[in-house]
């Protein structure tokens, strides 16, 4: 394809406003490895054979899954959007491919999981997104490679004969179309990833040959033009190609990400407690002010945040889950309006701040709790008002006019605004002062 084909393949901004605007969404890992509980990955990292992982597969039965509970559970943590794996590394479908038996269909639960899905997160006002693995280590077609379960297996050369990338590049378009074709309208497709250079023992890493990736993007498109693609085709240096999205991933950028030396639009996407699939023993949950901060973070760099939660086997959220859902719940429901829509300001926070800003509202979040003041350079006079968004009450200020003697009490420095805080930090994880910016 030449570079003009893929520059028409670019999603103009205005097909992206909605994405920009919601900020925050749901990551949802679900499928077999829910049973071993010890990671989306354990196929590859224990070297698991197809047969088995098979039990995985005879055992599961998620009878408690209700994604009406899922969806309003994002919707009260105010997340926006949702993604989920329709299939993931390992291969196995939730949904009822005509390309595969290795689905819920046939596992004891029997059912496809991505109509109801659709439908509950549909109700609860959330867009829909799937997440669709590149990677298949069930696929017959699917050479062995570096995260292979099998790559160490002594016949790996025996195993490959026969094996054919094209046919399993035609098997993901196909099932791509069904998941473009039977849920009504889309709003995000986040393919899951590339690794061409990752050589292993001989055996080559796979990017955009292996995937046909200009034919997949092109596919996608004429089904569904406006729907969002991530990056992780393995494209970028590919004339005339930019992605819709950048995804950054379990990291919190420093500043906001360029891709060809321009800015683009990027979700940055986080675990609660590191592994995606739901993972009983693992110890490293953040904190809630590690979550909220993650996400003022992101915000005030023009980014979103796509959340995860990985289901327990019995299709429910964990304990764990809850509680830190609930953190993102309980602030987001006083603080929303400093996050949703919200884009980054061109002046530059205090230490220990953030600033977003929509239209003449600035959203001062503070970080860290400093002692009475905080100093706004270059602010003095530029005020009209300001509050804590989360009870609305004043914040009143000093200007340098008012000086107080600097050696009994505040020295406001020349030009700057000086607001006046509690001693003690209100009762939110990081409280948020809203001020209002003056026309003059
Ligand atoms: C990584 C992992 C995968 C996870 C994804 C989410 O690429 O391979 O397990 O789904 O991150 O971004």
């Amino acid at each position: 394809m030449s570079a003009n084909n893929l520059k028409e393949l670019v999603l103009p901004q205005s097909s992206k406003d909605w994405f920009v605007g919601d900020r925050f969404g749901m990551f949802i890992h679900f499928g077999l490895y829910a049973l071993p509980a010890r990671h989306e990955w354990v196929q590859s990292y224990e070297e698991i054979t197809g047969s088995e992982y098979r039990k995985y597969f005879e055992n599961f039965n998620p009878d408690l899954y209700d994604p009406r509970e899922w969806a309003r559970k994002a919707r009260e943590a105010g997340m926006k959007y949702v993604v989920l794996t329709a299939k993931h590394h390992d291969g196995f479908c939730l949904f009822d491919s005509a390309y595969t038996d290795y689905k819920s269909t046939n596992t004891p639960y029997g059912k496809d999981l991505l109509q109801p899905f659709v439908e509950a997160f549909r109700a609860e006002g959330l867009r829909i997104g799937f997440y669709y693995s590149l990677i298949d280590w069930h696929h017959p077609d699917f050479t062995i490679d570096v995260f292979h379960p099998d790559r160490n297996h002594p016949d790996v050369a025996r195993l490959n004969e026969g094996r054919d990338m094209k046919r399993y590049a035609l098997y993901m378009r196909n099932q791509v179309t069904e998941l473009l074709s039977r849920y009504g309208e889309i709003d995000i497709l986040w393919f899951d990833f590339s690794y061409a250079h990752r050589d292993y023992k001989g055996l080559p890493g796979k990017g955009r040959d292996d995937w046909q990736s200009e034919e997949l993007l092109k596919h996608v498109r004429s089904l569904q033009p406006d729907v969002i693609i991530n990056n992780r085709l393995d494209l970028i240096d590919q004339p005339g190609y930019f992605p819709d999205i950048t995804t950054p991933e379990q990291y919190q950028p420093r500043k906001a990400p360029l891709i060809k030396e321009q800015a683009v639009t990027w979700e940055s996407c986080h675990t609660f407690s590191g592994s995606w699939g739901y993972f009983r023993d693992e110890d490293a949950w953040k904190s809630p002010e590690q979550l909220i901060k993650l996400l003022i973070n992101t915000v005030a760099l023009n980014g979103n945040l796509l959340m995860n939660v990985g289901p327990t086997g019995r299709g429910t959220f964990d304990h764990r889950a809850d509680v830190a859902l609930s953190a993102y719940g309980d602030w987001m429901k006083l603080h929303g309006r400093a996050i949703y829509g919200a884009e980054p300001s061109e002046l530059s926070p205090p230490e220990g701040c953030r600033f977003t800003q929509k239209g003449n509202r600035l959203y001062l979040h503070v970080m860290d709790w400093p002692f009475r003041h905080i100093h706004l350079d270059g602010m003095a006079g530029k005020i009209a008002y300001a509050q804590f968004l989360h009870d609305a009450s004043e914040v009143r200020w000093l200007s340098h006019e008012e000086e107080v003697d600097p050696n009994i009490g505040v020295a406001v420095p020349d030009g700057s605004m000086t607001l006046e805080l509690p001693v003690r930090k209100p009762n939110v994880i990081v409280p948020v002062i809203e001020i209002v910016l003056s026309d003059r």
